[in-house]
């Protein structure tokens, strides 16, 4: 018990301390609500408590997200023909990072609290505990023209994004689903290529009063 949670201890001074790869506790797979109660509770929030995410916490979130769930590398969101376009980057106020979903691990991209920037026109996210954004690489998108690209990656965040409320709902998070940003500066921050697109990204966190 006592060594469990001084790795736990240990993780959080890595993601504070800003480190280049943070390897993530494994995701909680069992307990949780049941799914029909998941999607009565299912709701959008806005107003967010400053506690921060613990890390077995962001673990299991960002692996509901879009995580692998088989043996052959598909993921908790589907895509078209298993193209795998759509990433989860997540801004924390310790820096923004990419989500490897192979190896379970944040890879840091930019290291500072970018929430300022996250927040753009709406004030509740400089205080919430975690940004995810998601990000789709053209490149890797299984679709013909620009426009039928920006289809897909339009239904492989929603899928995506379902999954970060359901969790929430389950887990008693704040979220809210937010297409409003300021995607050039995001981009910069992210370290994104030119095929690399932000699609939405979802505010989560604590209730405020917990
Ligand atoms: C694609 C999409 C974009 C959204 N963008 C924003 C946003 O920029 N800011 C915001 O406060 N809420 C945003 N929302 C949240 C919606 O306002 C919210 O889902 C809607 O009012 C329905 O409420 P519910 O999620 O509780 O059912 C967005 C939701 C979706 C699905």
């Amino acid at each position: 018990m006592k060594s469990w949670i001084f790795c736990g201890m240990v993780g959080l001074a890595m993601l504070s301390g800003a480190q280049d790869t943070v390897k993530l506790p494994a995701p909680q797979k069992d307990g949780g609500m049941p799914l029909m109660q998941a999607l009565a509770n299912r709701k959008t929030g806005r107003e967010f408590s400053s506690k921060e995410l613990p890390q077995q916490t962001l673990s299991s979130l960002l692996w509901a997200a879009c995580g692998i769930n088989r043996a052959d590398g598909r993921r908790t969101a589907p895509t078209g023909i298993n193209c795998q376009d759509t990433d989860v980057y997540v801004v924390l106020p310790s820096g923004a990072y990419r989500y490897d979903h192979k190896a379970h691990a944040l890879v840091l991209c930019t290291a500072g609290d970018h929430r300022e920037l996250i927040a753009y026109r709406q004030a509740f996210p400089r205080q919430a505990g975690a940004t995810l954004v998601f990000v789709q690489d053209h490149g890797k998108t299984f679709g013909g023209s620009d426009v039928n690209k920006a289809r897909f990656g339009g239904i492989h965040t929603g899928a995506i994004m379902q999954n970060v409320y359901l969790f929430c709902a389950s887990e008693g998070l704040v979220c809210v689903a937010r297409e409003q940003l300021d995607r050039p500066k995001l981009a910069q921050v992210l370290k994104l290529s030119e095929n690399q697109k932000t699609v939405l990204s979802t505010t989560v966190g604590y209730p405020q009063g917990k």
